[in-house]
């Protein structure tokens, strides 16, 4: 069995490489990939660089070119979510590209002909971070997730992600993602912890909370691995 972790940000998976200690570096396509193995799993991690085009490459390079079976994205979200604060981990049961917009020709925001608004996680990993979750005691929200390429730092704009998808969290990668493993047929999910309310304070709490938030959600990743 071979698993991709996928993060955007060198943050969000230092604490994977730091945990497994020892790895090799491959470096592909202006990008650098790590191989290891832990419990006799294979293991390949990378950060894809912020944003839907970058971790799109990431994703599909580490499905066709390494041959991950299984992808788990670890990393930071802004809450959309009142109910969602700092350090709080959440699952995505299903993502949307928030920034894609077609509605001239009247389709629903996110949509494309022949794709779909949104893109569903697998159940078995969410049910496998939900068993660790419990496990562990650790608090664990399922919910949508809604991805664009804009750091999301204003009240209107939030607002209006939050109500169009009823999503709980946004980010920049996660759809992405999503639409490049449901096209290859690749078992995935999308792990987050909260580093920010996507508010005007938005810019200032990523970067105080960004590492601690990153390693919450690595050292679930982890716990996953343990039960897998
Ligand atoms: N990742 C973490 N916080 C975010 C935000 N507010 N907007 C977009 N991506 C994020």
């Amino acid at each position: 069995m071979k698993i991709a972790i996928m993060g955007a940000m060198v943050e969000e998976i230092t604490p994977l490489l730091e945990f497994f200690g020892t790895y090799e570096t491959i470096e592909h396509a202006k990008n650098r990939y790590y191989t290891t193995s832990y419990r006799g799993i294979d293991l390949v991690i990378a950060y894809s660089k912020i944003g839907k085009v970058n971790a799109s490459l990431t994703a599909s390079t580490l499905i066709e070119k390494f041959g991950a079976q299984k992808l788990l994205f670890s990393g930071v979200a802004g809450a959309l979510n009142p109910s969602l604060k700092v350090g709080d981990l959440l699952v995505a049961t299903k993502l949307a590209q928030h920034d894609l917009d077609i509605t001239a020709f009247g389709h629903p925001h996110g949509y494309v002909p022949e794709g779909s608004v949104y893109v569903e996680t697998d159940k078995a990993l969410t049910e496998l971070a939900k068993q660790v979750a419990l496990e562990q005691k650790i608090p664990l929200l399922e919910g949508i997730i809604a991805t664009g390429d804009q750091f999301i730092c204003d009240g209107v704009k939030k607002e209006w992600i939050h109500t169009t998808f009823n999503a709980d969290a946004t980010e920049m990668e996660g759809a992405s993602v999503a639409v490049v493993c449901d096209a290859l047929n690749i078992p995935f999910c999308v792990l987050r912890a909260i580093s920010d309310a996507a508010d005007m304070d938005a810019g200032f709490s990523f970067d105080e909370f960004l590492v601690s938030s990153a390693k919450e959600s690595a050292q679930f990743i982890i716990a996953m691995l343990d039960e897998l």
